[in-house]
């Protein structure tokens, strides 16, 4: 399933669907709510905005190996969030990485996202879903506990958490 309709805690309703290359138009307004802590915490730099060249490279991924998944606002079309997954060199694995609104954080957004992004995973036969989170993420890495990671120490980054998510581990039922 590609395609999802939900309803956050607050009562917004949201499609999640693929990103299309004419979303490229939603993203200035979309980052103009994104601060730049939240960009830290995404992109693990510290930048004051996206560049043109950067957001062209995040919408024309290669859909052979990455998806993307956009949450638009039904009843004014705007962007809300955006979960992607990268293939590893393996093509066992997926890579994760998320970003929303910062004034919409604990809408429920974040967690739906993660659902489905898992569910499309699960669905498309990924052995794991993984991703880096910073260790003063507190949000992030409780909610990737709940949705069932485990988490360890980044052998390679000081600071930084790898998440883990055994897909067998995770119910159908739990993401559909
Ligand atoms: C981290 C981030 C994705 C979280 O998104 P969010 O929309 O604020 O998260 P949610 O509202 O869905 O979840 C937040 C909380 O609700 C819980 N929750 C939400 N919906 C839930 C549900 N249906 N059932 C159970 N728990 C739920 C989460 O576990 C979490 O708990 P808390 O509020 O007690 O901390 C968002 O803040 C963000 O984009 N941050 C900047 C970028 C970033 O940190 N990315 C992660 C690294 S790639």
């Amino acid at each position: 399933m590609l395609e999802r309709h939900v309803t956050l805690l607050t009562g917004e309703k949201v499609l999640i669907r693929p990103l299309k290359v004419p979303d490229a138009g939603l993203y200035p307004d979309f980052l103009s709510d994104v601060t730049a802590e939240d960009l830290r915490l995404r992109f693990f730099a510290a930048m004051r905005e996206v560049s043109a060249e950067m957001i062209d490279k995040l919408i024309h991924y290669d859909p052979v190996t990455a998806m993307a998944f956009v949450a638009i606002e039904e009843q004014s079309g705007r962007l809300l969030g955006v979960v992607r997954l990268h293939d590893d060199a393996s093509g066992e694995n997926g890579e994760f990485a998320i970003l929303t609104r910062s004034h919409l954080k604990g809408h429920g957004l974040g967690w739906l996202m993660m659902k489905h992004m898992i569910a499309y995973a699960k669905d498309r036969g990924l052995k794991t879903v993984r991703g880096q989170v910073l260790g003063e993420n507190a949000t992030m890495l409780q909610m990737c506990g709940e949705l069932g990671f485990h988490s360890t120490d980044d052998p390679d980054e000081r600071g930084v958490k790898l998440v883990e998510l055994p897909l067998a581990e995770v119910p159908a039922e739990a993401v559909h």
